[in-house]
């Protein structure tokens, strides 16, 4: 059984009535009605003078394939007696596929999601009302390379007042990527992601060269959840020669990862504040998994006075509990295996806090023995600091961040908990 919404509208004769019998006539084509919104009378958009419509969205389920269910209800219109008349004539009644599951489909007989529903507050509005946190893949997703084209687009959008939430990330989506996507979609009104896998934040024995890339795949992905616009930068774009210019955040940066990954955040800083500035976003969101990167981030924004909001977004883990990572594709089935120590600590630690424990020596050192009981797994490091300044604590408190660095194999992962 797929989920699917439609679109139901009449605006000739007794209306009311000929929205009932649709019903019932969907339900004579195996098309099982889940919820179904409140009627609403509104204008007709385009076509010649008409009356006005009454139109509803619902929620069903069905096992007919896109291209049968679209037979399905052109056949239910005609038995309704739908004449075929001028585009956006006036109609007995109207049937419209609008999403079909997460299907995104570019037919000449057939678009989905519906091209123009995301324009139409009669559609949207009863959508929303059955269906609060629905997703609308996007069918009008741009991806832009230029910085000139963006910032076009981005000061287009200011101008006419729309709000931009921004989700920067180095591509190979995950579902942690794709829950601040959705985030952002909900918060703002146009929802842009930058891909770029950043050069000035690896080391020179780090994984730039083989970190995992795949536009194809992350278009898919980001349009599944509604994204606007992809930035997807060369290289060159972004540091053109004689580049000269670095954000380097003090401090905060030297503990935890700042000390295994020497420059690491000062590049992470410097391409996070040129695309803020490319991209102007009213909201940015990241993961808590890069729970010091967040930090630096704010700091950043801060310190430079970029008009920006940060908003950090909890972890989104694989059903064992480990943190997803585009890096997670680097383990081997062993290794996988083994990652899930990572957080199982994690868990183990809090556990240990809420039946008392309060000194940081006493639960790094039980994270440290449950990690080392596998084979594969090397502490980079493991430590508790405070959240506000990063600094190490003795005590456990409330906000006391707890984070790790493991290498699984090859594969350096890092997870975090913030004690509440
Ligand atoms: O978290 C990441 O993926 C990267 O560090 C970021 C924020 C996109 C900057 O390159």
């Amino acid at each position: 059984m797929v989920r699917i919404y439609l679109g139901i509208g009449s605006n000739l004769k007794n209306r009311r009535e000929n929205i009932r019998k649709a019903l019932a006539l969907l339900k004579d084509n195996k098309i099982r009605l889940r919820k179904l919104s409140r009627i609403i009378e509104t204008d007709p958009v385009g076509g010649p003078k008409q009356g006005k419509f009454l139109n509803a969205v619902l929620e069903a389920d069905t096992n007919l394939r896109p291209r049968k269910l679209l037979d399905t209800l052109k056949n239910i219109e005609k038995q309704l007696g739908r004449k075929k008349t001028v585009r956006f004539g006036p109609r007995t009644i109207d049937l419209d596929i609008l999403l079909y599951d997460r299907a995104i489909i570019n037919s000449k007989e057939l678009i989905v999601p519906h091209p123009r529903m995301n324009e139409r507050d009669f559609v949207l509005r009863p959508l929303r009302e059955i269906a609060p946190n629905i997703v609308i893949p996007n069918n009008k997703m741009k991806t832009v390379k230029k910085i000139s084209r963006i910032q076009e687009i981005a000061g287009d959008l200011k101008k006419r007042g729309k709000t931009i939430g921004f989700v920067p990330t180095m591509g190979y989506l995950h579902e942690g990527h794709l829950a601040l996507m959705r985030q952002a979609k909900k918060d703002c009104d146009v929802s842009i992601i930058s891909i770029f896998v950043n050069p000035t934040q690896f080391g020179p024995h780090e994984d730039f060269k083989k970190y995992p890339r795949d536009l194809k795949r992350d278009e898919k992905l980001a349009r599944l959840a509604g994204v606007d616009v992809i930035f997807y930068p060369s290289v060159k774009e972004m540091y053109p020669e004689q580049y000269l210019t670095y954000v380097n955040v003090e401090e905060i940066t030297k503990g935890l990862c700042g000390a295994s990954r020497l420059g690491h955040f000062k590049g992470v800083a410097t391409i996070v504040s040129k695309l803020f500035n490319i991209v102007q976003p009213d909201i940015a969101y990241f993961g808590q998994k890069d729970a010091q990167q967040v930090k630096v981030i704010q700091q950043m924004t801060r310190d430079l006075n970029i008009p920006v909001k940060i908003k950090m977004m909890p972890i989104v883990r694989e059903t064992d509990g480990l943190a997803m990572s585009s890096r997670n594709k680097y383990l081997s089935p062993q290794e996988r295996d083994d990652a899930a120590v990572l957080s199982e600590s994690l868990r183990k630690a809090r556990q240990m806090i809420e039946s008392g424990v309060s000194s940081s020596p006493a639960i790094i050192a039980h994270i440290k023995d449950l990690i080392k009981t596998k084979k594969n797994a090397k502490i980079d490091y493991v430590a508790c600091v405070d959240f506000n300044t990063l600094k190490p604590v003795n005590k456990i408190h409330k906000n006391t961040l707890i984070a790790l660095a493991v290498w699984v194999g090859k594969t350096r992962l890092i997870d975090n908990i913030i004690v509440k």
